[in-house]
């Protein structure tokens, strides 16, 4: 089976679980489900599955679920003096709050990110090393913001010269022994520097030959591997090289892999390795190489020497960007199984790109006027807009004519079938609103029924592409709004009609949440 049907199965399996979540949880409008109430937070998966993490970092959220400490530490330009920031409840999402009170007026920058393991092993200023000198930058506390079941949050944003390191860990694998660790990206944020990092690297700052790393690496340089398509891949960084795969070099099975929220995943025990990875925000984990170690010399057995880096290169090569939400490093090789649940914890834990002034979309508040805008390639200059009572997508601007403006504006009104979720009044019908009818989307005039408020109703949550909102039908919860040809359906992905085709489905059932156009 190739890569792309089975993110689709995996996705398919997962879309009624997360439609009932969205339901269930009251939204309004664009925020996905917390992850509050989680029982399991990643490192609780880990340890039940007999590889505890021995690292855990995250400026996001708490990767256990008692974890009530501090995430990371910001220090402000003003007086130079430091800020812990912590989690909302044990368990919970960051208190973006505080920083954004800590460093208001001026600039800061992430210091010190915490190892939520209790083995103290903390991410700092990386130190010079054999390729370049140091101190590296400190990421911009507030560069990559994000919002995390509806929270906002801040990662680390990796300008080039950005890095983290820890010489001095306790519990990181050694030699050959095994370990496995994941982390988040952005996955639209990346380069053809080396090496955009995280995971197990020298003691020393300096490459001290084949086998002394064990790292994820994430981004498009073709030095050294390399896979399908453009990039960017996720990679493993052994030292002297990044591998896609058994080879040396091109790995065909290593997929460009770009998703906004993309988990990526490297593991490793005597003479195996592997390298998986998925979408963040929905659906399962792909495997792109399950195998033995590299056919060339010095990668078997490994020397690992437990160090760990983020943003960098072993030799604190720095000239790599990316941005990192969180991650863990694990003591033994986990399981696929154990990794599929951790991931069904990240998609569950609703990482989304922030709402309202984020230049991302805003909210869906009932009383407001809105237009919707397609996030498709093809077609991002257009909105949904009723034609001769259908729901279709039209090219909106400035220029347009009134009665175009009028057409795409939509009055957001709580759910007719369910006040937690949304229905869309037509702005020059008033009375009349979006419904689905044999899945396929008009405007047409409310009369009453049950069967008109379930058609008219839709449930808000993250776009699946990253961007704006999905809305998902309230009566056929894996149908989302979407276009297709210029018309707007319910579609589900993959599903019997023409209109419910894979190509580009994410693309086409995402919407921005703009201004309304009257
Ligand atoms: O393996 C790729 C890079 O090569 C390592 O990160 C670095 O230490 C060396 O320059
Ligand atoms: O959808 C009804 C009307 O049909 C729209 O206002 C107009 O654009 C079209 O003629
Ligand atoms: O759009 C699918 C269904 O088709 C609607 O629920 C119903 O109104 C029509 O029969």
């Amino acid at each position: 089976m190739n890569v792309l049907s089975q993110l689709r199965r995996a996705r398919k399996a997962l879309i009624s679980a997360g439609a009932a979540v969205a339901l269930a949880a009251g939204l309004q409008a664009g925020i996905p489900a917390s992850s509050q109430a989680a029982t399991s937070q990643p490192c609780d998966i880990y340890a039940s599955g007999g590889t505890p993490c021995v690292a855990a970092h995250s400026t996001t959220r708490a990767l256990y679920a008692s974890y009530n400490g501090p995430l990371y530490q910001v220090r402000r330009s003003s007086d130079n003096t430091t800020r812990d920031i912590g989690v909302l409840s044990a368990g919970g999402v960051a208190d973006a709050a505080a920083q954004d009170s800590f460093c208001s007026g001026t600039t800061c920058v992430i210091t010190v990110i915490y190892d939520q393991s209790g083995r103290g092993n903390n991410l700092t200023q990386a130190p010079g090393g054999g390729a370049a000198g140091g101190p590296d930058n400190l990421a911009n506390a507030t560069a990559a913001p994000t919002t995390v079941g509806g929270h906002k949050a801040y990662g680390v944003y990796v300008a080039p010269g950005t890095g983290y390191r820890n010489n001095h860990t306790n519990g990181i694998a050694t030699g050959d022994q095994p370990e496995g660790m994941y982390a988040i990206f952005d996955g639209t944020h990346y380069n053809g520097g080396c090496c955009f990092d995280y995971g197990n690297a020298e003691t020393s700052s300096n490459d001290t030959g084949n086998g002394h790393m064990e790292a994820i690496y994430f981004g498009n340089i073709k030095v050294w591997g390399y896979g399908a398509g453009n990039g960017p891949w996720i990679m493993a960084d052994l030292e002297n090289g990044l591998f896609s795969g058994v080879n040396q070099h091109y790995n065909a099975n290593d997929p460009t892999i770009n998703y906004r929220y993309t988990t990526a995943i490297i593991k490793g025990e005597p003479n195996h390795w592997a390298i998986r990875g998925g979408n963040a925000q929905s659906g399962g984990l792909s495997t792109f190489y399950n195998g033995v170690r590299p056919n060339v010399s010095g990668y078997n057995p490994m020397h690992k020497e437990g160090a760990i880096i983020l943003g960098i290169g072993g030799d604190n090569s720095k000239g790599a960007a990316g941005t990192f939400y969180e991650g863990v490093m694990t003591s033994g090789y986990p399981s696929d199984s154990t990794e599929s649940a951790v991931q069904a914890n990240i998609t569950a834990a609703g990482y989304a790109t922030s709402s309202g002034g984020g230049g991302t979309g805003g909210t869906l508040t009932p009383g407001s006027s809105v237009s919707l805008r397609a996030t498709t390639a093809c077609c991002t200059d257009r909105y949904i807009r009723h034609q001769n009572d259908q729901a279709v997508t039209s090219v909106i601007n400035s220029s347009s004519s009134s009665l175009d403006k009028n057409d795409a504006t939509w009055i957001v009104h709580s759910g007719l079938a369910s006040s937690s979720c949304v229905s869309f009044e037509s702005k020059n019908y008033p009375g009349d609103y979006l419904r689905h009818q044999n899945f396929q989307v008009y405007r047409q005039t409310n009369d009453g029924s049950a069967q008109f408020a379930a058609d008219a109703t839709f449930c808000p949550q993250s776009g699946k592409n990253g961007q704006g909102v999905s809305l998902a039908s309230y009566n056929y919860p894996d149908r989302f709004i979407r276009h297709y040809n210029n018309t707007v359906y319910v579609a589900s992905n993959g599903g019997s009609h023409t209109f419910d085709s894979s190509t580009s489905w994410t693309d086409d059932v995402s919407w921005i949440v703009d201004a309304p156009w009257a």
